[in-house]
């Protein structure tokens, strides 16, 4: 029993977790990420990237996401593959080179089939695009945005869609997971994709949510705002599921942290299309949350010495 034993039995692919390269040398933290009932998918949390796959023009470096996708296949675990094209992590040569219209456009092309054609064959999802929008529902200002317009969205998956055509290919990004203008516009972004004849699959709720926020409204929020997405004819998925406080956590906040990853999951479970929930790394020993964000963490259902928070844990196991 577990918490991926848990999804599969209600319906769903698979329940996950991130990863990364230098954390797969704590014996401990392996043998964790390992087990396949809590975790029957796994993200490479960096691996993937643009900066670490293409760092210089045309030199393609796939060690590191190789490790992972080699675990996944080792553990019999499912690959979600993470990400294609996002204006972070991405190396100057590509943001400061000045290219133009065409030559960015065969850049991005020559980026995309070159590694999911690597891939191909052992990603279940690919993120082929990540992050393109702001807060209000507008474009994001990347380098491919300013230099070759909404249609680089629809490119790169036509491009993804060649190279293997049997991976779903997702939309991912942040805060579109209740409704409002982002939301909207991620929708519109699965109607522009389409209206270009290209494929989308799916998209990414990435979902770093806050204790007591966002999130945590109600199940009925969840499905009545994943609903918008499946009516399009696409799946939605959670991506990086991981909820944050303060920093220590007080017991109130532990309480409310596994009511809302409860919601999450009760809303991931209601809808049919919601094919599955990845926890964006599984222990506080690895979280990205502490560095990024200052004076917060404990965002995720193990803490920092690899100990099972039995609140947390059974929430979310009790919500399949
Ligand atoms: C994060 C990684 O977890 C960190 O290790 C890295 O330093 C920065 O990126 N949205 C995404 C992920 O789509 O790729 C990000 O991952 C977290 C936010």
């Amino acid at each position: 029993d577990g918490l991926n034993t848990r999804a599969v039995a209600a319906g769903k692919q698979y329940f996950g977790s991130a990863t990364d390269n230098p954390e797969l040398s704590d014996t401990a933290y392996l043998a964790g990420l390992s087990n396949t009932a809590d975790f029957g998918q796994i993200t490479p949390g960096n691996s993937m990237k643009w900066d670490t796959i293409e760092p210089s023009r045309g030199t393609f470096s796939y060690t590191k996401g190789d490790v992972i996708a080699d675990l996944a296949a080792k553990n019999g675990q499912l690959l979600r593959c993470h990400t294609l094209v996002w204006y972070n992590q991405l190396p100057s040569w590509v943001t400061n080179g000045g290219f133009d219209n065409s030559t960015l456009i065969s850049i991005l092309q020559n980026h995309i089939t070159n590694e999911v054609t690597h891939y191909k064959g052992k990603c279940l999802h690919w993120d082929v695009v990540n992050e393109a929008l702001n807060e209000d529902g507008t474009y994001r200002t990347n380098v491919f945005y300013t230099t070759i317009g909404p249609a680089y969205i629809p490119i790169a998956f036509a491009a993804a869609a060649a190279a293997d055509p049997s991976a779903k290919l997702y939309y991912n990004d942040y805060n579109i997971e209740a409704a409002g203008s982002k939301s909207t516009a991620a929708q519109n972004i699965v109607k522009l994709v389409k209206a270009y004849g290209a494929k989308i699959d799916g998209v990414g709720m990435q979902a770093h949510l806050i204790v007591g926020s966002t999130g945590s409204e109600s199940v009925s929020a969840w499905t009545a705002n994943m609903n918008a997405f499946t009516a399009l004819g696409v799946d939605v998925a959670i991506t990086e599921l991981d909820i944050r406080t303060t920093t220590p956590a007080t017991a109130a906040a532990v309480t409310q942290q596994a009511k809302d990853y409860a919601t999450v999951i009760g809303g991931c479970k209601a809808v049919t299309r919601c094919v599955g929930v990845t926890i964006w790394d599984y222990t506080d020993k690895y979280s990205w949350i502490p560095s990024t964000f200052s004076g917060q963490g404990a965002a995720l259902p193990w803490d920092e010495n690899l100990v099972k928070k039995t609140e947390v844990y059974n929430a979310i196991l009790n919500a399949w």
